[in-house]
């Protein structure tokens, strides 16, 4: 036997298998990749290991002694720790308040001894190597990369022997991708068991001894990773098809009738003199490595943050004041966190779509529900949302489906311009290219997009053009030819004014 087994897991809710009949095993010093579409069960099974879900049929066996687990404290008691798909710190304590929370050490007169915490912090940054980390920050006030670290270090601290891992890079900056990776392997090779999922083949290929696919609840088989590793095989088991080519083939749309545009526009230390121009029927992409001022430009467009400078709508200067004001004025935002700022988690997925088209459905304050649903039915549709009805809470949905809600119920408010923060996170490669699709037709109507995304291959893929920004601007315009990958990673590492801008 294995060192991990599970036997015949099964689990459903309301009637509805998420994991049926699952036979599967890990062993110790591998890491082992659950690979499988949006709602496939990746999450459900891990969480039937880590104690947050109880099978309804099924056992499981560590180090062959047959497990009991019934909470995630027994868990714990097995060495199993897991870094859980969507994020669940508390945001007003600080990041190793966060870490430690239960074990906060306590001074010989009962209070909490800070000094100790912090002390315990600073060497699990040490020992992971994440010298950037500030133990007193307050936790909800850091990047989403770094949120993301902090829940790593959390479930690290616990010396765990069995390390899950439910999409935890496609939260991270880049290279912060390579040193989970490298952390895997690191505690792979020191016997443990690490569980990883994540809907990037690269890093799947790159860091995982060996694959497991899910398909609609079941278990579909385990390939090796090795040289011999037929990933169209992988893919046509992940589907149940096989899939032709991943990109759509691009027509340019564009105008040139700007959509929105930026002169000199400054924010905080974020935009430092931005000059940019989206127009209308363009994909245009925002490139550069992680924090250049990306997320404050698409936020500022949306009203987040009250810049300087010269902002135009249509030509004409505008004071985009709030997200009240862009909403009203067609603007709308994929937004980076979707469980916080995209979705209300404990209302039915109806609800989430139909409360931004409140307006068009009401008559003397009176929602027309027939036009309610065949809106919502529109738009989970023409997304392919997974679940078990439009009234499931979308607490209750997938990663990935949630993404997906988060676009439906953004396409149902019928937008003209479109700021989208990378959107494909955590979503399957089948619906990734559902949403390309989706993205191309939106500009085929006239509509502007501006596209913000960390994978440069989809920025190369899928925009008419791109701009990189460095230091809070606009540094590379790449349209046409010049629209590559090279450029696009040079702009960013600032190769082209290597000497000359050496101003700093
Ligand atoms: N608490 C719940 N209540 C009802 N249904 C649930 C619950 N949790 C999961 N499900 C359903 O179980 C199925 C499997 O979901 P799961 O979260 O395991 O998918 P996944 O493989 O992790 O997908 P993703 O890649 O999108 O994260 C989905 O259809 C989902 O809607
Ligand atoms: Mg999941």
């Amino acid at each position: 036997m294995d060192d991990l087994q599970l036997n015949h897991i099964s689990k459903s809710f309301s009637g509805n298998y998420a994991l049926r009949d699952i036979t599967m095993s890990c062993r110790c010093g591998e890491v082992h990749a659950l690979l499988g579409e949006n709602g496939a069960g990746k999450s459900t099974l891990l969480k039937v290991l880590s104690g947050a879900y109880h099978p309804d049929e099924g056992e499981i066996y560590i180090s062959g002694e047959k497990a009991f687990i019934h909470s995630p404290s027994d868990a714990m008691k097995y060495g199993i720790g897991c870094v859980y798909q969507e994020l669940s710190f508390i945001p007003d304590l600080t990041v190793a308040e966060n870490i430690f929370i239960g074990r906060i050490p306590k001074t010989r007169f009962g209070s909490f001894d800070h000094k100790e915490l912090r002390k315990m912090a600073l060497e699990l940054f040490r020992k992971y190597d994440v010298p950037e980390m500030d133990p007193d920050a307050k936790a909800g006030m850091i990047s989403l990369s770094q949120k993301q670290i902090m829940e790593i270090l959390k479930v690290l601290s616990k010396d765990p022997k069995i390390v899950i891992l439910d999409e935890a890079t496609s939260a991270l900056e880049e290279n912060r991708v390579r040193w989970l990776l490298e952390l895997a392997r690191r505690l792979a090779d020191e016997g443990k068991i690490v569980l990883f999922i994540s809907h990037r083949m690269a890093e799947i290929q790159d860091g995982c001894d060996r694959i497991s696919i899910l398909r609609n609840g079941e278990y579909i088989g385990t390939r090796d990773v090795n040289e011999n590793l037929d990933m169209d095989e992988v893919i046509s088991m992940m589907l149940g098809r096989k899939m032709s080519s991943y990109f759509p083939d691009i027509i340019d749309h564009s105008t040139t009738e700007p959509a929105l545009e930026m002169q000199n526009v400054t924010y905080e230390r974020a935009l430092n003199g931005v000059n940019m121009k989206l127009y209308k029927g363009e994909v245009l992409g925002v490139a550069g490595l992680a924090g250049q001022g990306q997320t404050e430009l698409l936020q500022a467009f949306y009203g987040i943050h009250k810049v300087n400078g010269t902002v135009l709508m249509n030509g004409q200067q505008v004071n985009i004041r709030n997200p009240k004001w862009a909403i009203a004025n067609k603007i709308a935002l994929v937004p980076e966190e979707r469980g916080i700022q995209g979705l209300f988690l404990n209302l039915g997925i109806d609800f989430n779509i139909s409360i931004s088209s409140i307006d068009k459905l009401s008559h003397a304050l009176l929602v027309n529900k027939k036009k309610e649903e065949d809106l919502v039915s529109k738009y989970t549709n023409l997304l392919s949302v997974k679940a078990a009805s439009t009234r499931s809470l979308a607490s209750e949905l997938s990663g990935g489906n949630q993404q997906k809600v988060v676009m439906a119920k953004i396409m149902s408010c019928e937008p003209e311009i479109f700021l989208m923060h990378d959107i494909t996170r955590g979503v399957d490669i089948g619906t990734k290219k559902e949403m390309f699709t989706l993205v191309r037709q939106i500009a085929e109507q006239g509509k502007a997009v501006l596209y913000f995304s960390t994978d440069v291959e989809e920025l190369e893929r899928i925009c008419d053009r791109v701009i990189v920004m460095r230091d809070g601007r606009v540094v590379g315009d790449f349209k046409g030819a010049e629209l590559n990958k090279e450029n696009i990673i040079g702009a960013s590492i600032g190769i082209e004014e290597r000497g000359a801008s050496s101003g700093k």
